[in-house]
């Protein structure tokens, strides 16, 4: 089972476990960590799930497809790095995968 570590705005770490083929942003909606909203449960029409990939992580994940990276220009405050949670898989390739989250979603 791969596990991710989410960092939230204010510094507090959590490390997660997830299931093969979940989203991160599932695995951390369900963990109930705040942060991440996941408004429209996962169709990347809502970028409420927008978040930091660690610098360390960013080129070992697949490409943001063209559908997500027109809702990155909805999210609050991009840069380099962000990313929907909804279109990362997880997989054992991402076990331990950073993800930062940003101060608002909204
Ligand atoms: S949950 Fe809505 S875009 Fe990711």
């Amino acid at each position: 089972m791969p596990s991710l570590i989410c960092i939230e705005h204010d510094g507090t770490a959590h490390r997660l476990d997830a299931q093969m083929g979940q989203s991160v942003m599932r695995a951390i909606v369900d963990a109930a960590i705040p942060g991440i909203i996941g408004d429209c449960g996962g169709a990347c029409s809502c970028a409420t799930c927008h978040a930091y990939v660690d610098d360390a992580w960013i080129d070992r994940l697949p490409s943001a497809g063209s559908t997500e990276q027109g809702m990155l220009e909805c999210a609050i405050e991009p840069r380099p790095g962000s990313r929907l949670t909804c279109q990362i898989e997880m997989s054992t390739d991402l076990d331990g995968l950073v993800i930062r989250l940003p101060a608002s979603q909204i």
